[in-house]
């Protein structure tokens, strides 16, 4: 237990990510405190409707009245997740005049106000931390601003909103058409209260506008993006580009040379072949160029009520951090604090379960494939696929491939060792593991 008492915590919005960011606290309450170095808890939060949200409200002073939370002297820090530039402009100064951090998704807000609200931080010596307003769950402000930091950043280019990448796959794989696939993002959660920020571009603008200021250390100028977005793209333009080699996706692009910046957001072809084409579906990417480590590619969850609660929930960490323990070593160097470790067991190798390929060179004859299959059925070894292939050129014995399902390495090694002292198996059994990754 952690020396210091809870860190109270005030919500302003218990919608999608808002009910998402008190479930997480919940969920992984323990092993965030062992991060933080001491407990989070939300204790006063604002909704506009508090009869419809799905959040876990347990232990929560609750009201219809922002301003009651951003006034109330026993919060640390605000959390901003109602969207918008206004009341959440006017919200996140007064809470910053009255000494709060503040965390926010919001990032209209960030791309618009961001110079007047961090002026406002400085001068209050308080934090804002908007991680979560950069393709929801992806650390991408983290990675460029810490993990880059050796860099010259030369360009950024991502694709930064969800609901408009969700439609381009769709109207690609499917043919579907426009206002049909935008209905279905809107009833995932994805879209935005108004559509055509997703539609237009000005969701990504936004999004573009904070990228570039991190990456080129230039003020937010989100009045200065060219903004393009998808609703004059056809089905026919899809198709023509894929013929070409190509794939069109909306891009949000900073680049920077000798002249100056570009910050731009519209549809782009990109080859095929880049791996940003492959970004399918909600989900968000974005490559950055810097001139030491050449390119990086960070990939994830966009949107949605878990991943957005993802980054906001770090940013709450990193406060809480700075308010504890060390406040001058902001991150325990094994990211939980030093006396939060625990004496989790690694595994032997004989205790870990993995799927297999295997590889077999067998005399050609009857009933060598079911000594085979009893060994692995001895041992509780399921079999998902099998092939049997040619000899290799020169070689007279057949080739056996088979894929096993998930088994501890243990009994594989009891099943290989059975296997190769088989008079029809005639050299060492190759093995490779095989590992899903979460795809089936
Ligand atoms: N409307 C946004 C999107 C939500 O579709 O990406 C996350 O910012």
């Amino acid at each position: 237990m952690s020396a210091y008492p809870p860190v109270k915590v005030g919500l302003l919005g218990l919608g999608t990510v808002g009910g998402g960011v008190t479930r997480v606290l919940a969920r992984n309450a323990e092993e965030i405190s062992r991060r933080a170095g001491r407990e989070i808890a939300i204790t006063h939060a604002a909704a506009r409707n508090l009869d419809t949200t799905t959040a876990n409200t347990g232990g929560m002073k609750l009201t219809g009245e922002a301003l009651e939370v951003v006034d109330d002297p026993e919060v640390s820090i605000i959390v901003e997740l109602m969207g918008g530039y206004e009341p959440a402009r006017s919200l996140v100064l007064r809470a910053l005049a009255n000494g709060k951090h503040v965390v926010t998704a919001n990032k209209a807000l960030i791309a618009r106000h961001g110079n007047e609200i961090f002026a406002a931080a400085r001068a209050n010596g308080v934090m804002v931390g908007f991680e979560a307003a950069v393709a929801g769950g992806i650390p991408i402000i983290k990675a460029i601003r810490e993990g880059l930091a050796g860099n010259r950043i030369e360009w950024v280019a991502g694709i930064i909103n969800g609901t408009g990448n969700f439609i381009m796959t769709e109207m690609r794989d499917k043919g579907r058409d426009f206002p049909d696939v935008l209905a279905e993002a809107q009833a995932l959660g994805y879209a935005e209260a108004d559509p055509t920020f997703d539609v237009e571009g000005i969701d990504a603008a936004h999004k573009l506008t904070i990228l570039a200021s991190i990456a080129f250390g230039i003020p937010l100028q989100f009045d200065k993006v060219y903004i393009e977005g998808i609703s004059r793209i056809t089905r026919e333009d899809v198709a023509y580009a894929e013929e070409l080699g190509y794939r069109i996706k909306h891009l949000g692009i900073a680049w920077r040379d000798q002249h100056g910046a570009q910050l731009r957001v519209h549809p782009t072809l990109i080859p095929q072949r880049q791996l940003l084409a492959s970004v399918n579906g909600v989900m968000n990417a974005v490559l950055v160029q810097g001139d030491a480590v050449g390119q990086t590619l960070y990939y994830g969850a966009g949107a949605g009520a878990d991943p957005t609660a993802s980054a906001v929930v770090a940013d709450i960490v990193d406060v809480v951090r700075t308010l504890t323990a060390d406040p001058d070593n902001r991150v325990p160097h094994l990211a939980f604090q030093p006396d939060a470790l625990s004496d989790l067991p690694v595994l032997p190798i004989e205790e870990v379960e993995t799927a297999y390929y295997l590889r077999l060179q067998a005399l050609d004859r009857p009933g060598v494939l079911a000594d085979v299959t009893r060994i692995l059925a001895d041992r509780g070894i399921s079999i998902e696929a099998i092939l049997q292939k040619e000899p290799l050129p020169g070689a007279s014995d057949a080739q056996i491939i088979l894929l096993t399902y998930e088994v501890k390495e243990r009994w594989m090694n009891e099943a290989i060792a059975a296997i190769e002292a088989l008079d029809s198996i005639h050299a060492p059994v190759t093995r490779i593991r095989l590992e899903h990754l979460g795809l089936e």
